[in-house]
């Protein structure tokens, strides 16, 4: 199998559990937990290709410090290749802390390194590791990239390699150049927040729009699971596996992956494919973080 690239961000993530509404006024609120776990939707993305079996290279920046010593060894635990994940002498790494309350969280990021990565550096880690796709994840954390995306994206294609795209939320709710980078993607991967924010109409009409552009939109859709529709506008769909939540940090990551492994194990079915996607996500929300349960091929009955 052809190894995958995925670029992106590599932060940790500091998860508190409990009362976590802050109180200003020097209040000190005591928590139920607090864990300090591999965060960054591409590190999570590429975590749960590499436990599906499939090859897989980050390129990232992390600072020098203890966390970015944190993430270069979670990463390589979970069988990641970190090889091109650089290591800035002067800028942190990105830290976001998650104050985690039973149905609903806040996110707190200190962007550190995470807005650092640029075209140049993904161009020589697709020509060092030979991928044959590029996944890119949180395009409105990186600015500086995503102004590069256009011309990187169409040159990669052009060599052979496809590419996917999850943009994760806009901080800004602009969702500037999305929808004049679509042309160049092969697959996208919004959830339905983000999906609604980049047209109006029913959920099905918007994604055939954006689908007209070129990709294939694959739509994380919650406890529903996820659906798609191709440019010829044609629809499939697979439901959620059923579960008891612990922590959704990273679902549609780890769903990504899912669809992605599909992909690069070669297989054919769209529905089969959502149906890894589905699963994997499902699955994640059974651990804490987003590596905390990712699931195994022997998960998703495809060993
Ligand atoms: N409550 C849930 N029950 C079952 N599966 C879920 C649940 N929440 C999320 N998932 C799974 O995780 C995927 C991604 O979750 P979603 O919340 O749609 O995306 P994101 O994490 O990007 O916001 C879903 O498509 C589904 O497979
Ligand atoms: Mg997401």
């Amino acid at each position: 199998m052809r190894p995958v690239l995925v670029a992106g961000d590599a932060n940790v993530d500091l998860v508190l559990r409990g009362d976590v509404v802050p109180r200003f006024g020097q209040a000190e609120q005591l928590l139920d937990s607090g864990e300090l776990v591999l965060g960054g939707s591409a590190s999570i993305v590429a975590c749960g290709l590499a436990r599906l079996g499939v090859p897989t290279h980050l390129v990232a920046r992390v600072g020098d410090d203890a966390f970015g010593r944190f993430q270069l060894d979670a990463l390589a635990a979970a069988v990641v290749s970190t090889t091109h994940v650089a290591v800035d002498p002067d800028l942190p790494t990105g830290l976001s802390v998650i104050l985690s309350a039973p149905d609903d969280r806040a996110i707190l990021t200190v962007p550190g390194t995470i807005p650092t990565l640029r075209a140049a550096a993904v161009r020589a880690a697709l020509a060092a590791t030979g991928a044959t796709h590029l996944h890119v994840a949180s395009y409105f954390l990186q600015p500086v990239l995503a102004a590069e995306l256009p011309v990187l994206l169409a040159e990669v294609r052009a060599a052979g390699v496809t590419v996917s795209l999850d943009t994760n939320w806009d901080p800004a709710a602009r969702w500037a150049g999305v929808l004049e980078l679509l042309p160049h993607v092969d697959v996208f991967l919004p959830n339905l927040s983000e999906l609604r924010a980049l047209g109006s109409g029913a959920d099905v009409d918007i994604a055939r729009q954006l689908a007209q552009r070129g990709p294939r939109v694959v739509v994380k859709a919650g406890a529903d699971g996820g659906w798609s529709v191709d440019s010829a506008g044609s629809l499939a769909h697979a439901p959620g596996l059923p579960v008891d939540v612990v922590d959704t940090t990273g679902a549609g990551d780890s769903f990504d992956a899912g669809y992605l492994a599909a992909l690069a194990h070669g297989v054919a079915d769209e529905a089969e494919r959502l149906r890894w996607a589905a699963a994997a996500g499902s699955l994640s929300t059974l651990g804490s973080g987003g590596t905390g349960r990712q699931a195994t091929l022997a998960d998703l009955g495809a060993a």
